[in-house]
């Protein structure tokens, strides 16, 4: 059995930055959702790679809330903390905040939490190291999030499949 190291959400979180141009527009000049889930989609498997130090999978995208456009010539400034851990599944929290440069303006536009599944050599799901949640920011975020996990889980063992 691998010694998984606990680790805290600091060590595997991730922040990029992206300039959004008109090709990733809508006509209205704001930027297209599938845009936005894609550079969504990205940070959250790196910070789930980060911390599995495996290969990750996308499960599922749990939540996306588009509370503000992002614009044109916006910088987009994107954050993903791995919150919670399963035994081989993450839940990964993203923050997309926009910011006008010349304005100084920046404000949360999206926020999401997908589930990122760790993967063994075979391709199968492998446990993943505990997470340890320091700041009472990372303790509520943990909090929240082992609160979704669970109502997610007896939903779907709930729903019946076709
Ligand atoms: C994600 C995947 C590996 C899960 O495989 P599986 O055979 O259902 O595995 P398990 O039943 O053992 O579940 C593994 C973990 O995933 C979680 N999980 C499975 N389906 C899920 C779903 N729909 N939503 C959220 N979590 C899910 C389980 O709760 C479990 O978590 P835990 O170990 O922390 O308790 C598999 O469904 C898959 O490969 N999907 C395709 C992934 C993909 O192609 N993504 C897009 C590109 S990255």
């Amino acid at each position: 059995m691998e010694n998984l190291r606990p680790k805290k959400p600091s060590e595997s979180a991730v922040t990029t930055r992206y300039l959004v141009m008109p090709g990733q527009a809508n006509p209205y000049g704001t930027a297209f959702g599938g845009a936005i889930v894609a550079w969504i989609d990205m940070v959250a498997a790196m910070a789930g790679q980060r911390h599995a130090g495996k290969e990750v999978v996308t499960a599922s995208i749990d939540s996306i809330i588009f509370k503000e456009p992002i614009h044109i010539g916006d910088q987009v400034l994107l954050k993903a903390t791995v919150n919670y851990v399963g035994r081989t599944s993450m839940e990964v929290g993203v923050q997309v905040c926009r910011e006008d440069p010349i304005a100084g303006e920046k404000v949360v536009a999206t926020t999401a939490h997908l589930t990122m599944v760790a993967l063994g050599e075979d391709k199968k799901p492998v446990p993943v190291a505990p997470i340890v949640p320091e700041s009472d920011e990372e303790k509520r975020r943990f909090d929240n999030a082992r609160i979704r996990v669970k109502a997610r889980k007896e939903l779907r063992s709930k729903i019946q499949q076709p």
